[in-house]
């Protein structure tokens, strides 16, 4: 190991930020506990949400249905329609940015921007398919309570409330009475959309995994093993919100990074791990560094002038050091600095592929299938942090094979693109 590697792995393992610092097994069994925790309705940091979607409802086509996405950082809506060919038709799609991101806002005025937003598609349908990437307790009519916001939304009155309900009454205000809304998280979406994809496959199972701006997990349980609902028959998807885990080793640093954010304590998994928290994360991994005199005095100074950062900074230093829109493109960083810096924000990064390994395993082994090379589970995996930071991905399927190595299971990683769209169309025409 070179003198510099060894000067950010020790000052990574002096913080507990190694990726190191985490044995995979121990955490694998913790997850596995609270989801079990989850679904027998005990105290757990996973509350395991039934989606109460049926799964194995036939699709009927050339049905156009109304899809609202509300993801971490956009809002979406369009119309969608599935051919008898196999065809995805996607129209109308309009995306702003999501309400309640900069600014706190009232329950009136949050209906009022999506009221607004869907106007030229409202009377194209009566059914829509409503993807709320946030934890919501779905009823058994697919309507979803609001636990808590995350990714730093402000709309405070509208949590413990009931979405569909909430965006119903406001259409029909707005003269659009009797729309039907099925509530659905994005990772049930992302299952649902990867099962749309892998018929001839013949899997065994199905995942839907997201990490962009948050993260959260869904897979399929069988009834029989929800203790917390009556139905003892069939499977369905079970909405994990994994970014809620509690149970990770957590370093100082992760613990004095989650007290500066709106929900200190909740979701606290989700805050190491997904693109909302990385950059910022990263950047106090990065000042504490500067504390500790790892660097030279005019890079120590440079970065107080641009921290925090971005996610997308991030990768883009990772992807090539030299990229003419790195945040460290200065001459006040040298060669040293520039290698230090690397080497511990790849460090980080090593440990969040690490983490999301972690969860994604922990859901393949919850799920109980995969057991044969003819019958593998799929794993649809959506979001913007695992696909676009630059190694991410690659760090991420590494770990995985690691883990999964002593369990004999066989899985497959597929991306469909649009899928948190395409998954509530799906739940907007069986629900
Ligand atoms: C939310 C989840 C969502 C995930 C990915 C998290 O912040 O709690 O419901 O699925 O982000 O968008």
């Amino acid at each position: 190991m070179n003198d510099l590697k060894k000067i950010s792995q020790s000052f990574l393992t002096k913080y507990g930020i190694d990726s190191s610092c985490i044995n995979s097994a121990s955490v694998i069994d913790d997850f596995l506990d609270e989801m079990r925790k989850g679904l027998n309705g005990k105290d757990s940091s996973l509350p395991m949400l039934p989606a109460y979607i049926g799964i194995d409802k036939p699709l009927p086509f050339d049905t156009p249905v109304i899809v609202l996405d509300a993801g971490g950082t956009n809002l979406r809506a369009c119309l969608v329609t599935f051919s008898n060919q196999g065809e995805i038709i996607i129209k109308h799609l309009s995306k702003r940015e999501m309400p309640g991101t900069h600014e706190t806002l009232s329950e009136a005025q949050f209906y009022d921007v999506f009221c607004d937003f869907l106007k030229p598609l409202i009377r194209l349908s009566d059914d829509i398919g409503f993807c709320f990437s946030y934890p919501v307790e779905i009823t058994p009519e697919k309507d979803g309570k609001l636990l808590h916001w995350t990714k730093e939304i402000k709309v405070p009155d509208v949590v413990g409330k009931y979405i569909g309900k909430g965006l119903a009454n406001s259409l029909a205000e707005n003269g659009h009475p009797n729309k039907k809304i099925i509530i659905l998280n994005d990772t049930v979406a992302t299952l649902l959309a990867g099962m749309a994809k892998g018929k001839q496959h013949q899997y065994d199972g199905y995942i839907g995994f997201i990490l962009g701006t948050g993260t959260n997990t869904a897979y399929l349980e069988n009834n029989n093993n929800i203790g917390k609902i009556e139905l003892t028959e069939g499977v369905q998807a079970i909405n994990v919100e994994s970014g809620g885990f509690k149970k990770s080793p957590r370093s100082k640093l992760d613990k004095q990074f989650d007290a500066s954010t709106n929900n200190p304590s909740q979701h606290i998994f989700e805050k190491m791990i997904s693109g909302c928290y990385l950059g910022a994360i990263i950047s106090t991994v990065i000042q504490t560094a500067a504390k500790d005199q790892l660097f030279s005095p005019s890079a120590k100074q440079f970065l107080e002038k641009i921290l925090p950062l971005e996610t997308i900074d991030i990768s883009r230093f990772i992807e090539n050091p030299h990229h003419p829109e790195s945040p460290f493109k200065s001459n006040d960083f040298n060669d040293t600095d520039l290698t230090l810096l690397y080497y511990i924000i790849n460090g980080y990064l090593k440990r969040a592929a690490k983490l999301t390994a972690i969860n994604i395993a922990s859901a393949i082994i919850k799920s109980g299938t995969g057991k044969s090379p003819l019958h593998p589970i799929c794993i649809n995996i959506d979001g913007s942090t695992y696909h676009k930071t630059a190694g991410f991905s690659l760090l991420t399927e590494t770990y995985l094979v690691e883990i999964l190595d002593p369990y004999d299971i066989f899985y497959r990683i597929i991306q469909v693109d649009n899928s948190p769209i395409i998954g509530a169309a799906i739940a907007g025409l069986i629900g």
